[in-house]
């Protein structure tokens, strides 16, 4: 869920509803804003994207008033619907919730007993009542005193009725930055919401309390002592947060990739070697390392499956990759001298969250890989790699993918120095290539997108298609097919093409797409055996190949093939993604879906 405030000379609404549109990314099933008007809070809240919303109050009028507060949800509790969409309100008290309240059942019980009744399926509306509940006439005693009896995780903006000048903010877990510009204040989930209006902000930190109002803002902490906080100003500017000109917002990611590796992977090379001093990370402390895990979820999980083939090949260091979730729950073997590297574009994933926590915990360093500055995952980890890739708004994650990919492969480089795998001299040739990895991907975009567009014209009617690859290839293979099943809602699965045999193929039937992946040389012959194989079977095959192993290639094997520039093999996964990404989005344009918000999916998952 997203949630924005503001507190102003501007009309309250409109600003509301500006700043949601940035934060859609993180849930659309439904919006809502609460403004100070004339009648005490007035609130406009409806199920469905934020469209609905805007046209709602087009019809109805909009709320007038200079303070008030936004959400766009994501359901976790209670189904999408009018009802169930925030702002929430207790008799005194109106609130926006980003988060769990994990004890809410016994909350709302307790309410219950007390005579409260409950409009919502809602945990929200149980934190609204016991705000009101609570009410002594002191808004921060009260926040204060509810604060210590919630679980789980929360970010609020919280109007309280007698105090019309006025918004609330408080966090435990979720994201909150409060915004400030000449006479007037913000809230919001994630800095886009408001950098149209100022690059000023504050971070809030858990369970400290702001008071937002037109003159500023101040804050205390959970003692409701007054504290002073560093004003941090955002390096994004607006045009980054917007399509500039393209459809969607996936297709302009795609294509900013270049610039997005530039950026993450030049300030980390130093005299050609890569250098991540700054990320806390020396030739010393990874040579204590005697074993890496590496935990995410979805495309961050799969970055981290290159970063695995990667960092065993080249610095001979036994790597794990495990799903986040899966991580925290099954007691891993982790402690002192295991390096823990967490992968995630939000910083805010609450699994990826938790296994990190967990696995400090247990004694192991982290190192977290992110993209958004300041989340909690960047501030908690003992070492830290941004990579560089900007806001990324299309929920299909594209350009933090390949940035994390960039920062993976310096990671790897360093490690394989530090444990003397590689000399100088290949660590600098490696490095080298990396560099010129912006100019490959530019130029893979630049020749594949056509042909791309012409086979997605080829998916659209089908129900159903597998992925194939070996090595790095298969790492590839599950972005690939994660980033089309993603968009495009056709079923796919990816499958090491050596698998194959023992039980997959016996899905192949006429005409269904396979697309092998196939950019390892030494790989390249077994994948075609395997192409042929579900050839002969009536499978319809796409490759995305190297150019060497476009040459090996019978003619009439591959229905079509994509090609991708050769570049060191090591480094295929970065340029040979892009096809796959465009393919993805193509399909999905042809099949009539928003790929900036497939169904279902939501940006910043930040609830189990
Ligand atoms: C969500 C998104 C995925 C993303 C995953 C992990 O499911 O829809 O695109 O890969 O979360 O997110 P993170 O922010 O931790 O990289």
């Amino acid at each position: 869920c997203g949630i924005v405030g503001y507190v102003g000379p501007k009309d309250c609404s409109d600003v509301l509803v500006s700043a949601l549109t940035k934060l859609e990314y993180r849930g659309y099933d439904s919006a809502g804003i609460a403004v100070f008007g004339k009648n005490g809070i007035e609130t406009v809240k409806t199920k469905g994207k934020l469209k609905n919303l805007v046209d709602k109050m087009a019809v109805e009028g909009k709320p007038e008033g200079h303070v008030g507060i936004g959400h766009t949800r994501w359901a976790t509790h209670g189904e999408p619907s009018d009802v169930n969409s925030h702002p929430h309100s207790g008799a005194r008290v109106t609130i926006v919730h980003n988060g769990i309240i994990e004890n809410y059942i016994e909350l709302k019980e307790f309410l219950t007993s007390k005579g409260r009744t409950f409009l919502s399926d809602t945990d929200t509306e149980v934190v609204a009542q016991l705000l009101d509940y609570k009410y002594n006439g002191n808004p921060l005693e009260t926040i204060d005193s509810v604060m210590a009896e919630l679980k789980g995780s929360f970010a609020l903006g919280i109007m309280f009725k007698d105090f019309p000048d006025r918004i609330f903010a408080v966090r435990r877990e979720s994201p909150l930055i409060v915004g400030v510009a000449d006479g007037e204040t913000f809230i919001a989930s994630d800095v886009p919401a408001i950098l149209k209006y100022t690059k000023n902000y504050y971070l809030l930190d858990h369970d400290e309390i702001a008071t937002l109002t037109a003159d500023g803002v101040s804050f205390v902490d959970e003692h409701l002592d007054p504290i002073e906080k560093e004003l941090k100003v955002a390096d994004w500017d607006m045009e980054a947060a917007e399509k500039g000109g393209y459809p969607h917002f996936m297709i302009k990611e795609i294509k900013e990739q270049p610039e997005a590796i530039r950026t993450t992977v030049a300030p980390r090379v130093r005299a050609g070697l890569p250098c991540l001093e700054e990320c806390g990370i020396t030739l010393e402390k990874l040579r204590e390392f005697k074993s890496i895990s590496v935990v995410a979820c979805g495309t961050a999980m799969h970055a981290g499956l290159v970063g695995k083939y990667i960092i065993e090949s080249i610095a001979r260091v036994p790597v794990t990759v495990d799903i986040a979730s899966e991580f925290r729950y099954r007691n891993p073997i982790v402690g002192e001298g295991d390096l823990v590297i967490i992968i995630s574009q939000s910083g805010e994933t609450a699994d990826s969250l938790a296994a990190m926590r967990l696995a400090k915990q247990k004694g192991a360093t982290t190192l977290a890989i992110v993209n958004a500055k300041g989340s909690s995952i960047a501030r908690e980890a003992d070492m830290l790699i941004y990579t560089l890739a900007g806001p990324e708004i299309s929920v299909a994650s594209t350009k933090a993918y390949i940035t994390q990919l960039s920062v993976m492969y310096l990671f790897a480089f360093e490690l394989a120095l530090a444990k003397e795998t590689v000399s100088e001299a290949e660590c600098k040739r490696l490095v080298s290539a990396l560099l010129k990895m912006p100019e490959a991907v530019k130029y893979v975009i630049e020749t594949t997108e056509e042909k791309c567009k012409y086979v997605a014209t080829k998916l659209i009617t089908t129900d159903s298609l597998l992925y194939i690859g070996r090595g790095l290839d298969y790492a590839l293979s599950m972005e690939g097919s994660l980033k089309l099943k993603e968009v495009s809602y056709i079923h796919s699965e990816s499958y090491a093409a050596g698998e194959l045999k023992h039980g997959t193929i016996s899905l192949i039937e006429d005409g269904m797409p396979v697309i092998s992946v196939a950019t390892q040389s030494d790989l390249i012959a077994k994948t075609i055996s395997n192409i042929v194989e579900v050839k002969s079977r009536g499978a319809m095959n796409i490759l995305v190949c190297s150019e060497a192993c476009a040459r090996t290639l019978e003619d009439g094997i591959a229905d079509y093939v994509i090609k991708v520039p050769q570049t060191d093999e090591l480094l295929m996964p970065i340029s040979a993604v892009v096809p796959l990404q465009i393919l993805a989005y193509y399909t999905a344009v042809n099949k009539g879906n928003d790929p900036d918000k497939p169904r279902n999916l939501a940006k910043s998952v930040t609830v189990e």
